[in-house]
């Protein structure tokens, strides 16, 4: 049921929304237009936000009958992590946008779930504070911006804190162009900022208006190279994985600088417009990863909303999926609990689909439910 708060807001009832399309609509009305434009938008004509989206349903799934599928499992292993399914929340930048708990609630309902969560080097809450709010594991997210210091000092207090990996983006020379932060007038409102970065760049000269690549332009650097990815792996003992891979040659480039896997990723349509869905780059991506190395892991992400689109993620190659937005929408429509029901709605799909595939695990989810031809 819905109804109407006392201060006038929608009041959301998480039971009635029963899937992520659900959760996105219930949050696309609460919104302020500000954050909505950011969290939703995508670069230039949004052509590649569409197609991730599109791309997964294209794909379909060749179910095997009659398969014993009584006792069933969604469980993984990943970077040494026994999880529960496999997925992971994406990095996302401003949590506290959403809702005034931000990371916190997120790191809180992964830990009830126990699905781990990258948290964003622009991320609204020091890295700290969400790792002792959570029993999940934690990754870092980095971006290797204008000081190399910043990085620097960001892996140590990821070592320190206790996190278990870090993802280094990769596809970000540069912000993408996001005309609705334009026209909704992006800023970080008053007392929402990139607490982590700001602590080592105080005296950060940047306006205050703009999209996010003139206000938080200074956080990502056009001079970022492969040289930068092996310093990366050569001086942290954490597993590098790089996000925002969508070619075969740099994934294998990649794993020869020391990186422990990739993140098939477009950065939800937000930096190249044009870029591939990830649900066509991924499969010849996993391929020459698989070959290359096969304890290395392939994870992806972008337009993942349903059991299904991780099931046709897993038969083309991935260990796991991550999930961006749909953690955003269920933070605005009910913090913590919010997100807790993106990921049970998530992983009970999930199970499903795996039984209606014939599938009794991870470990029969192959090419051949993709096309068994
Ligand atoms: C992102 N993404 C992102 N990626 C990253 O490496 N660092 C970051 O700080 C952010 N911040 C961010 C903010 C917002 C509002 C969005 C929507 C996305 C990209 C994110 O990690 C992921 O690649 C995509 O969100 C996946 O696509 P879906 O699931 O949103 O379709
Ligand atoms: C974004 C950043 C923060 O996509 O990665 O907005």
């Amino acid at each position: 049921m819905t109804g109407r708060g006392d201060d006038g807001s929608r009041s959301v009832d998480l039971a009635d929304l029963l899937d992520l399309t659900d959760v996105e609509a219930a949050a696309l009305e609460r919104l302020d237009p500000m954050t909505l434009g950011y969290y939703a938008g995508g670069a230039g004509e949004e052509r590649t936000l569409r197609s991730n989206r599109a791309a997964w349903a294209e794909l379909d799934l060749w179910h095997r009958a009659l398969v014993d599928v009584s006792t069933r499992s969604t469980a993984t292993s990943l970077l040494g992590l026994d999880l529960p399914a496999p997925v992971l929340v994406a990095p996302t930048a401003l949590h506290r946008l959403a809702h005034p708990d931000g990371e916190l609630a997120t790191a809180r309902a992964c830990s009830d779930a126990g699905v781990p969560m990258v948290v964003s080097s622009l991320a609204s809450t020091l890295l700290e504070d969400v790792v002792e709010a959570t029993s999940a594991p934690v990754l870092l997210q980095l971006y290797v911006g204008r000081h190399r210091e910043v990085a620097e000092a960001l892996v140590e207090r990821a070592e320190r804190a206790g996190c278990v990996g870090i993802q280094l983006t990769v596809d970000t020379p540069v912000w993408g162009e996001r005309h609705r932060e334009h026209r909704t007038g992006f800023h970080l409102p008053d007392g929402v900022d990139v607490v982590n970065l700001r602590r080592h760049s105080p005296d950060v000269g940047a306006p205050t208006t703009g999209g996010i690549g003139e206000i938080l332009g200074w956080t990502v650097s056009p001079t970022i190279t492969w040289d930068d990815l092996s310093w990366l792996c050569g001086s942290t003992r954490l597993p590098v994985l790089t996000k925002g891979v969508c070619r075969p040659d740099d994934a294998r480039r990649a794993l020869d600088a020391g990186a422990a896997g990739v993140v098939v990723s477009n950065h939800g349509g937000r930096q190249l417009d044009g870029a591939p869905a990830t649900a066509r780059s991924l499969g010849a991506v996993a391929e020459v990863v698989r070959d290359a190395d096969p304890a290395a892991v392939v994870l992806v992400d972008g337009g993942v909303r349903t059991g299904a689109d991780a099931l046709r993620a897993l038969a083309l190659g991935a260990h796991a999926v991550q999930l961006g937005r749909p953690i955003l929408w269920g933070l605005a429509v009910g913090g913590q609990a919010g997100v807790a029901r993106v990921l049970e709605l998530f992983t009970s799909d999930l199970d499903r689909t795996l039984a209606l595939a014939g599938c009794a695990s991870l470990d029969d989810v192959t090419a051949d439910l993709l096309d068994p031809r």
